[in-house]
C-alpha cells in the first residue's frame, strides 16, 4: 500500500467510524445524520445487489440486508470489516463484506443495482478514481448514492481558522486545511467538480449541500441563516448511463 494510503488504513485501524458512541452507535448515527435516511432509502433495496464502499461499523450495510438486499461491504480496514460481518451475524443476516480499496473494487463493471457509500470516497488519496471506480460497478440504470465532503461549507472554513489563521499561516487553502480533518489528506470537493466527473458516467445527476450539525456547531447562527447551502456534506445522486 502507498505510504498516503496506509496512514488512512492506520487512522481507520485505530479506531472505526462512531465506535466512540459504543452501543449507541446506530441510534446516535442516524439523530446526528437524518439525511442518511432520507438518501438511502434502506427499504428500496430489497432484492436488490447493494454495494456499500467503506462501511464503517457496518450501520448502513445491516439495514440494506434487513430490507431484503443482497449485500456486499467492502472498507479498507480489517476491524471495520470484522465489526461489520459481526454485526450482520448478530441479526442472522448475510452479505459478503470484504477488504478491498475504493480505488481499485474488484468487481466487474456493472455488478450492482444500487451502490452506496457515505463519508469515505474523500479519504482515500485519489478520490477522484475511487468515485469513478463506484460509478463503473453500478448497472446501466442502477442507482449510485454517495456522501463527499463539501468545501464551501461552515466546516470547512472553521479548519480554515483552526489549521491556517490560528497556526499564523493565513495562505493555507481550504483544501490544504480540511486535509486535517480525520483521516490525513482528506479531500472536500464544490459541486462543479463532481458534475465535471460523474456526467459522462451518471444521468439525472444531482449535487446539493446538506447543512450538518458539525456546522451548526462551528458557527451557530450564520449557519441558520444560510440553510443548506454552505453545509459539510455533499450528497451525489445519480442514475447509471
Ligand atoms: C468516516 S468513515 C465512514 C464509515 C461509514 N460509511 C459511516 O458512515 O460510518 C470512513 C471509512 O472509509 C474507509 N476507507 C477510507 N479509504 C478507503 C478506501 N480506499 N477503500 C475502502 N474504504 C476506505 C475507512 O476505513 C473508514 O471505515
Amino acid at each position: 500500500m502507498l505510504p498516503a494510503k496506509q496512514s488512512v488504513a492506520d487512522f481507520w485501524e485505530r479506531e472505526a467510524c462512531g465506535e466512540r458512541y459504543g452501543a449507541q452507535q446506530d441510534e446516535v448515527r442516524y439523530q446526528l445524520e437524518p439525511e442518511i435516511l432520507r438518501v438511502a432509502q434502506f427499504d428500496t433495496g430489497g432484492g436488490q445487489q447493494v454495494l456499500e464502499i467503506g462501511v464503517g461499523m457496518g450501520a448502513d450495510l445491516v439495514r440494506w440486508a434487513r430490507a431484503g438486499g443482497n449485500v456486499t461491504g467492502v472498507d479498507l480496514t480489517s476491524r471495520a470489516v470484522e465489526l461489520s460481518r459481526q454485526r450482520l451475524e448478530a441479526e442472522g443476516l448475510h452479505g459478503a463484506v470484504l477488504r478491498a480499496d475504493a480505488e481499485h473494487l474488484p468487481f466487474v463493471s456493472g455488478a450492482f443495482d444500487v451502490v452506496w457509500s457515505w463519508g469515505v470516497l474523500h479519504h482515500t488519496p485519489d478520490s477522484d478514481r475511487a468515485l469513478i471506480e463506484a460509478a463503473r460497478v453500478v448497472k446501466p440504470g442502477g442507482r449510485f448514492a454517495v456522501m463527499v465532503y463539501h468545501r464551501r461549507s461552515w466546516l470547512a472554513a472553521a479548519a480554515w481558522v483552526r489549521w491556517g489563521l490560528l497556526r499564523g499561516k493565513p495562505c493555507t487553502s481550504l483544501n490544504d486545511a480540511v486535509g486535517h480533518v480525520e483521516s490525513p489528506g482528506t479531500r472536500a470537493y464544490i459541486q462543479r467538480e463532481l458534475e465535471l466527473l460523474l456526467r459522462p458516467h451518471l444521468q439525472q445527476l444531482r449535487v446539493r449541500p446538506v447543512l450538518t450539525h458539525w456546522d451548526r456547531r462551528v458557527a451557530p447562527g450564520l449557519a441558520r441563516c444560510t440553510g443548506n447551502r454552505f453545509g459539510w456534506f455533499l450528497v451525489v445522486e445519480g442514475v447509471k448511463r
